[in-house]
């Protein structure tokens, strides 16, 4: 709030509502604004061609090898920077070790290089964490029900150098094992990655609100117990700070919170404390009760979808991770 607000005219001679009469005073006075170039789209990619629905996702697909390069260039035709891959693992190719996740043959290496062979120009998020690979659901290793964090670190620095090999821009560690900023910087360096950004999921909550995503990439059946060990308590923000601070000196170049909506106090924090590029995940769970809601005719979508990014912006994120970037983006090509 400005000073003359605080501590200036009172009623008459101040009326909020001048400035909100008329549409050309309310466009010239916006503070936030939205835009194509503020959103990553979270893809799901599968083996099998085609695409495949995920029913608590409604209009969110997997996208197999013969509809992703389309579905990904639709995206970039619209202004969209950047899409974050998630694979489906087929079962057979989960184990404990997790060593599909190091495979520069597995389904996101394929994935990415088809992307990159078609030439589309915009960047290329890879997650980095165990859980679509591991029979048991965890980010990381599983000992004796124990997550074990150091080994677990230097299998994600692996994957991280994988996946930039196939050709990724962006590595975003969302397993919220301790020293893996570190550990993927120093990896990516010795392999001459040295242009490799990170996008850190830094302050990740140990959310309810994931459960959609955990069957679009077919690890919640198989999650023994909860992330609570690793994951972040939703009670916490100066937690939050601690992490972004650890995380950025480890080598980050961006950081991210997660969930988005509801942790909106968070994101304001972290962009006012550390002034870096700060992005937020509008997670499955938001999306299934946007969407849930407007398709039993309680919300209207078109206006919850632009309102709700828009508040990450006034929040303070420099970008969100959507699923409904591309819907947001045509409705604001659209106007
Ligand atoms: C796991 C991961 C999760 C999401 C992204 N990466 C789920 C989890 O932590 O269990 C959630 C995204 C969403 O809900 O949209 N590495």
């Amino acid at each position: 709030m400005s000073e003359r607000s605080q501590t200036g005219g009172s009623w008459p001679r101040t009326r909020m509502r001048r400035l909100r009469a008329a549409p050309w005073s309310r466009d010239l006075c916006r503070e936030n604004a939205l835009t194509a170039h503020d959103l990553i789209w979270p893809i799901f990619v599968q083996e099998d061609p085609g695409t495949s629905s995920i029913p608590s996702m409604p209009g969110v697909v997997r996208y197999g090898p013969d509809t992703l390069v389309d579905a990904v260039g639709r995206a970039s035709d619209l202004g969209i920077p950047a899409v974050a891959l998630f694979p489906l693992v087929a079962d057979a190719k989960k184990s404990a070790d997790c060593a599909e996740a190091v495979n520069p043959e597995n389904l996101v290496c394929r994935s990415l290089r088809k992307i990159r062979d078609a030439g589309l120009p915009l960047g290329l998020i890879c997650d980095v964490a165990l859980d679509p690979y591991n029979s048991l659901g965890h980010d990381g290793l599983v000992v004796d029900g124990r997550i074990l964090n150091d080994e677990t670190v230097e299998v994600l620095a692996r994957q991280a150098v994988v996946q930039a090999d196939a050709g990724g821009d962006v590595q975003a560690p969302s397993d919220m094992m301790d020293g893996r900023i570190g550990a993927i910087r120093d990896a990516l360096e010795a392999a001459g990655h040295r242009d490799q950004l990170i996008l850190s999921y830094a302050a990740k909550y140990a959310s309810a609100f994931y459960g959609p995503f955990r069957d679009a990439v077919g690890s919640g059946g198989s999650l023994k117990g909860d992330k609570k060990t690793y994951q972040m308590d939703p009670a916490n923000t100066d937690e939050a700070l601690h992490e972004v601070g650890l995380d950025l000196a480890e080598g980050a170049d961006m950081v991210m919170v997660k969930p988005g909506m509801p942790y909106l106090d968070v994101v304001r924090r972290v962009k006012d404390r550390f002034g870096v590029p700060t992005f937020a995940y509008q997670v499955s769970g938001e999306y299934a009760m946007l969407v849930g809601a407007a398709e039993r005719g309680w919300l209207d979508r078109d206006k919850v979808v632009l309102e709700s990014l828009l508040a990450f912006k006034r929040a303070g994120a420099d970008g969100i991770l959507t699923y409904l970037a591309v819907e947001a983006a045509e409705r604001l090509a659209r106007g």
